[in-house]
């Protein structure tokens, strides 16, 4: 199985920024850590603070993996590029988040990406994305 792991603005701070709410280990060291608990997984990680670049990724991505996993901060919000691409590419898609984006400002509350999803994962730190890898070897397996 072949899973992309992309990544928006900021996520390349996780570890150091505001670690009240995202915690104190780097999401490289997470990942890597990821790889390492899934062997037969096929990964390819992709981070950018550039909405273009995350579109192109997607494009790159979409046609060849089996799933992408989507954590696009800021612009999970407000993006209709990023969503006009997840809906363009064959891959589905999950969307994730660090924290409980419900939990938090009115405006982190809408995702101009989840309609375009098959689910969304939120609020349960790093382990959202091995929450999110699950989710993908089970739609693999039953569809
Ligand atoms: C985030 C939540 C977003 O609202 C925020 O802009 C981020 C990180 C998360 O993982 O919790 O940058 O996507």
């Amino acid at each position: 199985m072949k899973i992309s792991i992309i990544n928006g603005p900021n996520l390349n701070l996780v570890g150091k920024r505001e670690p009240e709410i995202y915690g104190t280990q780097s999401l490289e060291n997470y990942l890597q850590l990821l790889a390492t608990a899934y062997p037969d997984v096929q990964f390819t990680f992709f981070q950018s603070n550039v909405e273009g670049e995350i579109v192109d990724e997607i494009h790159r991505v979409g046609f060849d993996s089996d799933g992408i996993i989507i954590n696009a901060g800021a612009y999970t919000h407000y993006s209709l590029a990023i969503a006009d691409a997840l809906s363009a590419v064959a891959a589905p898609a999950i969307e994730v988040h660090i924290s409980n984006v419900h939990a938090r400002e009115e405006v982190r509350r809408h995702s101009e990406l989840a309609p375009v999803c098959v689910g969304v994962i939120a609020g349960f730190g790093l382990d959202s994305y091995r929450l999110a890898v699950e989710a993908l070897d089970a739609i693999q397996k039953n569809g």
